[in-house]
């Protein structure tokens, strides 16, 4: 689990948002962290602490100068056992407090007792999220390393639509594991393919498919977030070259091929992601194909199967494969997953064509060795970064094993 052996504090102050505060408990600690909740006395006015006691399994902490409460674990204690502090949401009247140094209740002198990195989800109106004050104050807390989430865009509690809604409790809790598996891949050579490829059959006709590269560009972006040296092997797409990231760019399988099976040489983890054409034309003519009246016949033959040649390296990299279906997706991507010798698979349903092929967003079932994960719907950026979480995972405790 991704925040196993985490001990975050949740600290949550006044604000609508902290209605959602039970959920992104939960989504803690079903990654793996132990939460422990502190509210400020206007939080109570928007959630009850018993709510929060019930989600966490510990009493919520409110009160600095509560003996009982200091008996049991002080709020020095409290501050040395965290890992993170989390604060959501946080009010403008807090990022304040904090910038300020104020310490006059438990959740800001936890701020200043602490040496855990202090993490908040500003969550408030638009306009006082664009006050300038509020803006010095954030600049301020940037500048001490204080991490901020959002706000988002959108439409607010008040009917304002602006900057300043809280992160949904998902977002957050995917940032937070995101941090802490930051770099964890410093040193290590990730191959990631991307982008159809293109099957010349005379001069001016190919064979290809809808595949627009994003969801390899998003991996490709999110592996190298977490420090990796990335090779990006793309097929023909509209996408920008991400900044810092050898791309090579191919047109064919062929092509695709033996780029691939050059950078997996000295390669930690290969991601097959392209969409690979099966077939390519026996004979490409160099001349157009001229109209006749009669049928054209043209014979296909096999292309290489990149994914399947690089997991039966002698000394494969951690291989992950995507399998693109329209039915039986779980049967099918096992199939693959055992053929083809891989470590994990990430399964997409394009039977449904608003996600997967050159769509915004995707949602993948993901398979390995007697484990699997659903990454529900969701950007491609964002379920790159769940995805390469889940990968880093894998690939270390292969490698420890
Ligand atoms: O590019 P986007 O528009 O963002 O869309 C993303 C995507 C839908 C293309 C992507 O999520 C995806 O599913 N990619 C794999 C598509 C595919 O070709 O799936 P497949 O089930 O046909 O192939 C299985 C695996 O074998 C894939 O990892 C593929 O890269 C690999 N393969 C296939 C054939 C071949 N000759 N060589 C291969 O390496």
């Amino acid at each position: 689990m991704q925040l196993e052996n985490t001990n975050i504090i949740l600290g949550i102050t006044g604000g609508i948002a902290a209605y959602k505060t039970p959920d992104l408990v939960r989504k803690l600690v079903a990654a793996g962290a132990s939460v422990r909740v502190v509210m400020t006395a206007s939080a109570k006015e928007f959630v009850s602490p018993l709510a929060l006691q019930a989600v966490s399994g510990h009493p919520v902490s409110d009160d600095l100068l509560d003996k009982d409460a200091e008996a049991a674990m002080g709020h020095i204690e409290l501050a040395r056992w965290a890992d993170k502090l989390l604060i959501a949401p946080t009010t403008a009247n807090f990022m304040a407090k904090v910038a300020y140094g104020l310490a006059d209740d438990l959740l800001s002198t936890l701020c200043l007792a602490t040496s855990a990195p202090i993490i908040m989800a500003p969550a408030m109106n638009q306009q006082m999220w664009k006050a300038k004050a509020t803006q010095h104050n954030l600049s301020v807390l940037l500048e001490r390393n204080i991490r901020c989430l959002g706000p988002a865009q959108g439409e607010q509690a008040c009917g304002d639509v602006g900057m300043g809604r809280m992160l949904e409790p998902q977002e957050i809790a995917d940032l937070l594991v995101q941090a802490t598996c930051e770099k964890m891949l410093v040193g290590k050579r990730i191959t990631i393919t991307a982008g159809p490829t293109r099957e010349e059959i005379d001069p001016v006709r190919y064979l290809s498919n809808h595949s627009s590269g994003k969801m390899g560009y998003a991996l490709a972006i999110a592996a190298q977030e977490l420090g990796a040296m990335v090779t990006l092997v793309s097929g023909p797409v509209n996408l920008p070259a991400p900044a810092k990231i050898k791309t090579i760019t191919v047109g064919s399988a062929q092509q695709m091929h033996d780029a691939v099976m050059q950078s997996t040489q000295n390669c930690d983890i290969f991601i097959g992601c392209a969409a690979v054409a099966d077939y390519r034309v026996q004979h490409k003519t160099l001349q157009k194909i001229k109209k006749s009246d009669s049928e054209l016949t043209l014979t296909f033959v096999k292309n290489p199967d990149i994914l399947s040649d690089v997991a039966h390296l002698a000394n494969p990299p951690f291989t992950l494969g995507f399998a693109a279906e329209t039915q039986n997706l779980k049967e099918y991507a096992l199939g693959k997953l055992q053929r083809k010798k891989l470590n994990m698979i990430a399964a997409n349903d394009v039977s449904d064509n608003t996600i997967g092929f050159n769509s915004e967003q995707n949602a993948l079932s993901v398979f390995w060795n007697n484990g699997e994960t659903k990454l529900e719907t969701a950007d491609k950026q964002l379920l790159a970064r769940q995805l390469m979480q889940l990968v880093t995972q894998r690939f270390l405790k292969d490698t420890n094993d």
